[in-house]
This record gives structure tokens, C-alpha cells and sequence, in this order.
């Protein structure tokens, strides 16, 4: 499917006496840049009791525990949690939506689709060459995102390491984050344009830190402000989260701005389907997801409605299945 080809024998060419075995809605369709990702939850190695599911137990690396609850989470278990999750990403929509609806299609009788979600336009620049996109909330987001071309940080903060026993078959792997975060996008949308770039703690238009510069200059701090503040707020998104008050550590970040339609007050029931690749959830998650939670300003905007955290294996060579590593 990567290569744009259907599943199997595809969609016409099959024995008519049976079902197709390719669903035929992206035929005449080119690859569209599709790539799949796969990961394997915690509740895959062990129940709710804690008993082996599947004798991989003795596997279940140290940091694929389930995140913690967070202040204001209010989480929908049936958009969390999962044993096994495929990410789908295509410049169409169709073609990725036909990927995971054949991959569910085959395990059908093994394994049931728990949640799904559809986003689209990436929320993040996953690389230097790419120019930043923006939210639901008309920000850049994504300027100060761990980048393809910095392979030292990727090391270090992405890709997990050799230090677990347990996790072998992860190294060279990495751990995915996925935080349904809806936006209460009508109340945001009343707010003066200073606050919104307060809450942030950049700028709307370059997304330059309040501090000054351009778009990629380094936010100072320390610089003050009026009434004894500093320029950029003590509750600004991004001082909150910022790797300086995290002992260094970074994320990359890979989410989608998302529409579900409209809720019950006629307000969109929309926001940004948080996806993070981290090297220890533990260290580089949890940590900024709860000052997050108890301090920065944009929280009054959003709910936090779903989430996830998957162990993702190394990709796979020639000849090789996903998950190869664990299962072997
Ligand atoms: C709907 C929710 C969110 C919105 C609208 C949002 C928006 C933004 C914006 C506009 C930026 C500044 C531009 C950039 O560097 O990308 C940013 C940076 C960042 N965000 Fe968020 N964000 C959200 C949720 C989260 C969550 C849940 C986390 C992690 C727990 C997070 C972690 C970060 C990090 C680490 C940075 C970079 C900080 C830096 O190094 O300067 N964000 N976000």
C-alpha cells in the first residue's frame, strides 16, 4: 500500500465467487506519500490485573506503564488506551483511511477496532525545509520542534536506547504519545489578539517569541515586562513546557488539527489530536504534560478528551514483519 499498490490481489482481480480482498476505494490513486506506523500499548503485555496476556510479560519495557492521570483530564476510555495502534499518514486522506481499513479488515476475528481519528494538516514541521503550519488556534506550531537534520537530538531524546533489559526489541524504536486535546474554539475566538499571544508566548503572525526577534530567535525569559512581569507570562504556553524547566528534555512533535463535526451547542467539536515520539514517556512526557496541566494558560481552552501511549518498534528491513523484535 506504501507503494500504492492494493492489498493482496487486490480489489478486481480476485476470485468473483469472493470477497475482494482489497476494499477498491484507492484505486487510480497514487501512493500519496503514505507511511504506517505501529505500536503496541501496555494492556498488549498484561490485563488490568496485571496477569501475562500473551506471554510477552517479561517484555513489557519499564516505561510502557499507562500515563497518569492529569488535572483536567477528562478522558473518554473509549478514545483511550488500546493494544495495538497503526498511525496511517498520507497527503490524502482517502489513501490513509484505505490503509487502516484494510489492515482492520484482515485482522478481522482477531482483533476489533477500539477508537480511530481522523486528523488533518499537520500541526508540527518535522523538518528545516518545511515552513511551519498552524492549529485550530491560528498559531505556528512546530517552531521549536525536535528536526529531522538534528540527529543528535533524535538520539537523545527520540529514539530509545539500550538502558532498558526488558526492551531490546525497542532500541532504535520510540515511545508515541497521542492526547486527543479538544479546543473550545468559540471562547478562544473572543479573545483579544494580546491575550492569545499571551497565553501562547508568541507571536500570532511570525510566531517570534515575545521577547522579539523572528520566528526561530531563542525566547529570553528574563526579559521584563510591565507591572513587574516579564514580557513572556509566567503561565505562557511555551515557557511552561520548555526544555530549560524540563531538565533539557524535548519532544518530537507530530499532531494533526482535527474536526468532529459540531456538539450539542452547536460549537465544533475540534481541536489538536496530540501525537509525540519520545525516547522515555516517563522523563519526557509526563513531566511537562502535568505542569502543563496545573499552570499554563491555554488550559482553560482546551479538554483533554482521549488518550494513549504505544511502544514503537524500529522500522522493519526487507523480509522482516512489525514487531519482529517482540515477537520473535
Ligand atoms: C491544543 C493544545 C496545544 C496547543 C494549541 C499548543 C500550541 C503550541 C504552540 C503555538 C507552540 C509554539 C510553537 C512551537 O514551538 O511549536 C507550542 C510549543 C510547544 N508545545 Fe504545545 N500546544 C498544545 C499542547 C501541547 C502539549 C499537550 C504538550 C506536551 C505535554 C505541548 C508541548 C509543547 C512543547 C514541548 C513546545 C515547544 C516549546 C519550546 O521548546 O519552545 N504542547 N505549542
Amino acid at each position: 500500500m506504501t507503494a500504492g499498490e492494493p492489498a493482496g490481489t487486490g480489489a478486481i482481480d480476485g476470485d468473483v465467487r469472493l470477497p475482494p480482498d482489497d476494499t477498491g476505494e484507492a484505486l487510480d490513486l497514487p501512493a500519496s506519500g503514505l507511511t504506517l506506523t505501529f505500536g503496541f500499548g501496555p494492556s498488549l503485555f498484561r490485563d488490568a490485573e496485571g496477569r501475562d496476556r500473551f506471554g510477552l510479560a517479561d517484555r513489557q519495557p519499564e516505561a510502557l506503564r499507562d500515563l497518569p492521570h492529569f488535572p483536567g483530564d477528562i478522558l473518554d476510555p473509549a478514545r483511550s488506551g488500546g493494544d495495538l495502534c497503526i498511525q496511517a499518514c498520507a497527503d490524502d486522506p482517502q489513501v490513509a483511511v484505505h490503509a487502516v481499513r484494510n489492515l482492520a479488515r484482515l485482522g478481522f476475528g482477531t482483533v476489533s477496532v477500539r477508537w480511530s481519528q481522523l486528523g488533518f494538516g499537520r500541526t508540527s514541521t518535522t523538518s528545516t525545509s518545511q515552513s511551519t503550519p498552524r492549529n485550530l488556534f491560528g498559531f505556528k506550531d512546530g517552531t521549536a520542534n525536535v528536526k529531522a537534520e538534528e540527529t543528535a537530538a533524535l538520539d537523545e531524546h527520540v529514539w530509545v536506547g539500550d538502558d532498558d533489559p526488558r526492551a531490546g526489541w525497542l532500541v532504535g524504536g520510540s515511545y508515541l504519545v497521542a492526547r486527543r486535546i479538544n479546543m473550545t474554539i468559540e471562547v478562544w475566538d473572543r479573545q483579544p489578539l494580546g491575550d492569545q499571544e499571551a497565553f501562547v508566548g508568541r507571536t500570532k503572525g511570525t510566531g517570534a517569541p515575545l521577547s522579539g526577534g523572528e520566528e526561530m530567535s531563542e525566547p529570553d525569559f528574563d526579559m521584563p515586562g510591565s507591572n513587574d512581569q516579564p514580557v513572556i507570562a509566567t503561565d505562557a504556553h511555551v515557557r511552561v513546557v520548555h526544555p530549560d524547566v524540563h531538565g533539557g528534555a524535548r519532544m518530537l512533535r507530530r499532531g494533526y488539527n482535527f474536526v468532529d463535526g459540531s456538539n450539542a451547542l452547536g460549537g465544533l467539536d475540534a481541536g489538536l489530536f496530540f501525537i509525540a515520539y519520545v525516547r522515555d514517556p516517563g522523563t519526557h512526557f509526563v513531566p511537562v504534560q502535568l505542569a502543563m496541566s496545573k499552570s499554563d494558560a491555554l488550559v482553560e481552552y482546551l479538554e483533554f478528551t482521549g488518550s494513549a501511549l504505544f511502544a514503537v518498534p524500529p522500522g522493519v528491513g526487507p523480509g522482516e514483519h512489525v514487531g519482529q523484535s517482540l515477537f520473535a
